[in-house]
């Protein structure tokens, strides 16, 4: 089988890319490099360009006849960045996905798995959700994740075309075998943050301990990065039995991290702990969700493997390498 992976020169597209590859599906990977590395797309054939662009769509599936699924993992993802620049997010999220899917009707393909995010929801009480909780984003970046995601159902409900979104909640950790991971040099999530903090023997802030959380910190459910490329494996695989012509799955561990949980979890797992100091909320901050996975397993067969060790690990392992395999 080969796929046809947009945005595989990613984050998460490179390490689905390496999945595919070591499952024995070969990727096509197509990116503009706008925040992906060349040095990611090497688990398969590379094209460098825009999903907007026809005439490169139609080459791609001229020259691999046998693309039986296309993985669209190609966004700009950077939420106080959308907020800034709305025109820019959508026009690179949802025109350009809607053109990608014209190009894509055009030449044949009937699956196309989206890359959706859990930051559509709005959490029930109880900071859970499932794929039926309501759909409320809370910024122009969330927005064209469901805007998106509407546009391809509406496509689906009326052409050959069945769509899988998976909804991931927060990808942490890198490929196991380290060729890829997160390819900022200083990430701004909470782990990113806290390995900055290790680094420099600076003091890690909690911002926020009254949120109704079990301890008073933010909740997140973080999901190893390995996991959710297996995950796209799966879909691939099982693609044919999704029960319509569109269909959502959230991709989480289905289980919630408090922040002072995960400094606790890095500190058992690194010999340089790090000193953890309360603030305030910041501005925009929430507190947070986690997703029940009944219809991954369900659907997909899927459970995650690797817990949050294992991702903290891997992300400092990461962190290690990075400058090594990413130079400049
Ligand atoms: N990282 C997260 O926390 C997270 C959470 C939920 C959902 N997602 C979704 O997962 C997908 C991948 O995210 P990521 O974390 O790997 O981000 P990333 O920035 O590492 O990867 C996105 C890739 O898409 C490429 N790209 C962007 N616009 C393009 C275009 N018009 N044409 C071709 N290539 C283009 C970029 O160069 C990059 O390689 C995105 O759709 C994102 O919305 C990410």
């Amino acid at each position: 089988m080969t796929v046809l992976i947009a945005g595989g020169a990613g984050y998460i597209g490179s390490t689905i890319a390496s999945a595919c590859s070591d499952a024995g599906i070969s990727p096509v990977i197509l990116d503009s490099l706008v925040t992906g590395r060349r040095e990611f797309a090497a688990s398969g054939t590379f094209y460098h360009g825009d999903i907007a662009d026809g005439t490169l769509i139609d080459r791609i599936f001229a020259e691999h006849q046998d693309i039986s699924a296309v993985i669209h993992a190609a966004a700009l993802i950077v939420v106080p960045d959308s907020v800034a620049d709305p025109v820019g997010y959508y026009g690179a999220n949802v025109a350009k996905s809607l053109q990608f899917a014209a190009h894509l009707l055009r030449n044949g393909c009937r699956r196309l798995i989206f890359s959706s995010s859990a930051a559509i929801y709005r959490a029930n009480a109880d900071l859970t959700v499932d794929e039926d909780s309501v759909i409320d984003p809370q910024s122009p970046y969330a927005r064209t994740k469901a805007v998106c995601e509407a546009m391809f159902a509406d496509i689906a409900g009326a052409q050959p075309m069945r769509v899988l979104s998976l909804r991931y909640f927060n990808p942490v950790g890198a490929d196991p075998k380290m060729r890829t991971g997160l390819q900022l040099r200083q990430p701004t999530n909470v782990l990113g943050k806290l390995i900055q903090a290790r680094k420099q023997g600076a003091p890690f802030l909690i911002t926020g301990t009254d949120w109704p959380t079990r301890d008073g910190t933010g909740i997140r459910d973080y999901v190893h990065v390995w996991d959710l490329a297996a995950a796209h494996v799966a879909a691939l695989d099982r693609f044919d039995a999704l029960p319509g012509p569109t269909t959502a799955i959230n991709l989480g561990s289905g289980a919630g991290t408090t922040v002072r949980e995960l400094v606790a979890a890095f500190n058992q797992v690194t010999d340089q702990p790090v000193e953890a100091r309360e603030a305030c909320r910041r501005p925009g901050d929430i507190a947070g969700a986690y997703t029940r996975i009944g219809r991954a397993e369900r659907l997909l067969g899927w459970r995650p493997q690797y817990d949050i060790a294992e991702a903290i690990r891997h992300s400092l392992q990461w962190a290690a390498l990075r400058e090594e395999i990413l130079p400049g």
